[in-house]
């Protein structure tokens, strides 16, 4: 049996995160997967975390198991902290999942019990696991144009055209904020003009929000997906708590699903427990729990909320710097893309070539359609960035 097993291709984003790891130099600068490090390259576990987990230690009576759907109370929280007041509860559906991505798996898994014809439409480029989850699932998938190579903003236009053939039931994701790979992101008005689109076709829109507060705050990321769910019918929502809570290996995320009505919900909830319990039994607990403890204390989420500003900022203070030290250097504006970019990733426009000269010159690892971590910088290695970007030629 075994013997007709064939290789998969490594995952891009991490296999870079093993080359780095193998690279023997000491300046070298990690910008690949996405993981936030301090100005010391630290993933330090946030203050809100830490103290969440010793009240945790000291109540904690139990580990037996909580549900098919997680705590009913992590449902709410982060329902809240994503969709505000932008929909009725009496619609919503929504289940615990290991991290994002499981999010993401079960949307898809979910699409395929409601509507085996449907297409799923991603933007060209998208996160790459979204493309091999579906090819996985066997789900047809088109792409949209996203990104401008020339701007290195959004080809809105082109984005529009392109989503003209989409019929209604497909599903079309898009990237709640900071769009991973790009940073490029749609403003509100252009949300408008894409809900207004579906709503005439009747597709649904899927969003995967992995970075709310990472860009122009908590609300501020959430405000597009709030506008889809405040005037669309059907939507699905795949969100991670890895990155704005900082717990990536506790796998924390939800599936959060948007029905008609409140009869649709009730099979959709159903749904969505059948489909947990048939990939993993119960979601993880221990992310969750902490999360949940977080979002329903005011102290510990004013510290939390402090902390995820602390962040957010830090990167844009990168962005700027990076983006004055190229202007500077190339005297011109052609980069101050990346001062307009939101979240951890830019794409820098450069070629695979230029990319692997920049690895071998200055030890700077970017994946190769040249998206780059901003958080992997300091203020000390932005110059070593601008001075490899202008020598490869960018
Ligand atoms: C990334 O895009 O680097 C992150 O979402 C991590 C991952 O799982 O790929």
């Amino acid at each position: 049996m075994l013997s007709n097993l064939k290789e998969h291709p490594a995952d891009k984003i991490l296999a870079l995160a093993q080359a780095f790891k193998d690279d023997p130099r000491d300046q070298k600068i990690d910008m690949g997967v996405g993981v936030y490090k301090d100005a010391e390259g630290r993933t330090p576990v946030m203050r809100a975390i830490k103290a969440a987990e010793k009240q945790l230690w000291e109540a904690e009576t139990t580990k037996a198991y909580v549900g098919l759907i997680g705590d009913p109370a992590f449902n709410t929280a982060m329902r809240g902290l994503i969709l505000g007041d932008a929909v009725e509860d009496a619609r919503l559906a929504s289940a615990a999942t290991p991290g994002g991505t499981g999010a993401v798996r079960q949307a898809f898994e979910l699409l395929r019990l409601a509507n085996p014809d449907a297409t799923v439409w991603v933007s060209d480029p998208t996160w790459p696991n979204h493309m091999t989850i579906l090819k996985y699932l066997g789900i047809p998938t088109q792409t949209y144009r996203y990104f401008d190579n020339s701007t290195r903003a959004v080809d809105f236009a082109g984005m529009m055209d392109d989503l003209k053939a989409v019929k209604a039931g497909d599903l079309v994701l898009l990237h709640g904020c900071c769009h991973n790979p790009t940073g490029a992101n749609l403003s509100l008005a252009e949300w408008g003009v894409v809900a207004d689109h579906l709503s005439a076709t009747g597709a649904v829109p899927m969003i995967d929000i992995a970075y709310q507060g990472f860009g122009d705050g908590l609300e501020e990321d959430a405000a597009g997906t709030r506008h889809l769910a405040s005037t669309l019918p059907e939507m699905l929502i795949a969100a991670s708590c890895s990155k704005n809570f900082g717990i990536y290996r506790e796998r924390t995320g939800i599936l959060i699903a948007v029905s008609p009505d409140a009869g649709i919900a009730k099979v959709t909830q159903n749904n969505l427990s059948f489909l947990n319990r048939q990939n993993y039994s119960f979601p993880p607990d221990h992310g969750a729990r902490l999360v949940t403890m977080i979002l329903n204390d005011a102290e510990l989420r004013a510290d939390w909320q402090a902390e995820l500003e602390e962040v957010r900022l830090g990167m844009l203070a990168l962005r700027e710097q990076l983006a004055a030290e190229l202007r500077q250097r190339t005297n011109s504006d052609r980069f101050d893309f990346m001062a307009h970019h939101r979240g951890m990733f830019s794409r820098l426009g450069a070629s695979p070539e230029q990319v692997e000269a920049m690895r071998e010159s200055h030890g700077i690892y970017m994946i190769g359609d040249s998206r780059l971590n901003i958080a992997g910088l300091n203020t000390k290695t932005v110059p070593i960035l601008a001075e490899a970007v202008v020598a490869a030629g960018v």
